[in-house]
């Protein structure tokens, strides 16, 4: 597989690079900047990109660079900071000229050689730098520049050395995409070939060649992660996998039976639905503490997963959905353990089994794309994020099965307008939540006295930070008239309207 590193220095947008190079259908992998040049020869790359980074080159402890890189023979191509490290250490001057560049800039094309081939004289690029490269290193042109950075782009097509200074791999430089192009198609000679039927081929080689002809168990969540792991499994091994669906009851309205329909009946993946319901309920009762009802749960998880396991004799292998971003924001180390804990609810990790992670490379947009090919329902490709332990962390103070009857109806309610509103896919996730008050009502000529429901809806890209969804007014009248009419229980909607931070984004 034709691959292009980019060796982090740890800027922002480093995965950023990666994922464009990805959308050129070039396969990319994130490596940290001090990769031993050994390790960087055998993975044989096409080419090698050097991200930006915060430091600058003048101070203390700054990230260097191997100059052995630059004689692998590979082109290179560095990104801001990656230019600047470039130029210094093959004897150019990066200096600190005062002229700082930020955000929206011109840039003009001195001549047409690799980068900047067939782009418009003059475009827009982002910049976000201190230091500049005022004199390129010997054998190096300068093909770009702005009225700040004179050498804006470098280049030195003989030992395939490229530097740009500005950030080709964000939407605000229009021309970014062709930037990275053309060092791909014309400098590297890579070919656009890493396609989505590639990627499900060679993850279901590679899954066939670690697990053989030994037993797997994956436990299934419905969520698009698991699901996608499950049937690129199911693929490469047949019925030597076997799924593991717990139902603890804290599911949302008709969930599990999209799930078991999809596997059991369309996919027929061989699956084992336990219905543990009553038992988390019972270990749930009259808890209130957001902690404790975590800590239940996980660990009753834990124990309906071993008993079902046990059961299963003679499996050696468990699938995980970890994804390329856990295994990069983890520092790539220790991430199949970090997984373990948020995927299927707390694995103990001493488990004696050895973890298949089809998914470890590829991004979350990217599993969506494979999980549309290898036809999963639509409704499951896009489910917005569910949390494992499920409506238990939306029910504000004790989880009984009335609360839970009231809260999963609210929530249907809510789902199917926002989804007939068009704006499913736009709202990272979208749901109610059931708080411990109840206030004073009248319906017809009766005095209420009844739940509120809150609506919840978050705009965001990785969860991390979020902002709540300005949601339409007609929306909000509709979703709230439908859930105090149709839901018994209930005689007030409510709208959170605050961001993470400092709220979270659950409740609970
Ligand atoms: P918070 O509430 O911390 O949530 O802003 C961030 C994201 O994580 C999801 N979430 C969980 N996912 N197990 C999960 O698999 C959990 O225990 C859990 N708790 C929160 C939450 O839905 C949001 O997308």
């Amino acid at each position: 597989m034709e691959t292009v590193l980019v060796l982090d220095f740890g800027a922002q947008y480093s995965q950023l690079i990666a994922r464009r190079v990805r959308e050129c259908r070039v396969y990319s992998e994130l490596v940290p900047h001090d990769a031993p040049i050994d390790e960087i020869r055998a993975r044989n790359p096409r080419g090698i990109i050097l991200s930006g980074g915060p430091a600058s080159v003048y101070e203390d402890g700054a990230p260097g660079i191997n100059p052995e890189i630059f004689d692998l023979g590979v082109p290179v191509l560095g990104i801001c900071y990656g230019m600047q490290v470039m130029a210094q250490a093959l004897g150019g001057t990066v200096a600190r000229t005062g002229k700082s560049e930020f955000g929206k800039t011109e840039l003009s094309v001195l001549r047409e050689v690799v980068l900047l081939d067939d782009l418009p004289a003059t475009q827009s690029c982002w910049m976000s730098h201190r230091d500049s490269v005022t004199e390129p290193p010997s054998g190096f042109q300068v093909t770009g520049a702005t009225a700040s950075s004179p050498v804006a782009v470098m280049e030195n097509t003989e030992r395939g050395l490229y530097g740009i200074q500005c950030h080709p791999e964000v939407v605000h430089t229009p021309y970014g995409a062709d930037v990275l192009k053309n060092f791909l198609f014309e400098a590297c000679d890579c070919s656009p070939t890493w396609t989505v039927v590639s990627i499900i081929e060679e993850t279901e080689a590679a899954i066939r060649e670690q697990v053989r002809d030994q037993k797997v168990i994956c436990g299934l969540s419905g969520g698009v992660d698991s699901s996608t792991a499950a049937l690129l499994v199911y693929r490469a091994i047949g019925e030597n996998l076997t799924c593991i669906f717990v139902d603890h009851g804290l599911l949302r309205k008709n969930e599990a039976e999209q799930v078991i329909d999809a596997f059991r009946n369309h996919f027929h993946v061989p699956l084992v639905h336990v219905e543990a319901q009553e038992r988390f309920l019972t270990r749930l009762a009259g808890v209130a503490d957001p902690e404790m009802k975590r800590k239940i749960i996980g660990e009753e998880f834990i124990r309906v997963f071993e008993e079902e396991a046990r059961k299963l004799e003679g499996a050696h292998f468990l699938v995980q959905g970890t994804l390329y971003s856990d295994v990069i924001e983890s520092g790539t180390r220790d991430a199949a353990r970090i997984k373990s804990h948020h995927n299927v609810g707390g694995l103990p990790v001493d488990m004696d089994l050895e973890l298949v992670e089809p998914l470890r490379n590829i991004f979350k947009d990217e599993v969506r794309n494979v999980a549309a090919e290898l036809g999963l329902p639509d409704n499951m490709v896009w489910r917005q994020p569910f949390p494992g332990p499920g409506l238990a962390i939306r029910i504000i103070g004790e989880v009984t099965e009335e609360r839970l009857e009231i809260l999963r109806e609210a929530d249907f309610v809510l789902q199917e307008e926002v989804r007939r509103a068009g704006l499913y896919r736009d709202l990272w996730q979208s749901f109610c939540v059931l708080p411990a008050i109840r206030s004073v009502g009248v319906m017809g000529d009766e005095r209420t006295y009844a739940y509120p429901i809150v609506i919840r809806a978050v705009t965001s890209e990785d969860a991390m930070t979020a902002d709540w969804a300005r949601l339409p007014y007609d929306l909000l009248e509709t979703v709230s008239s439908r859930i105090i009419n149709e839901v018994t229980g209930v005689n007030r909607v409510a709208l959170d309207i605050s961001s993470k931070p400092p709220s979270t984004i659950e409740w609970e």
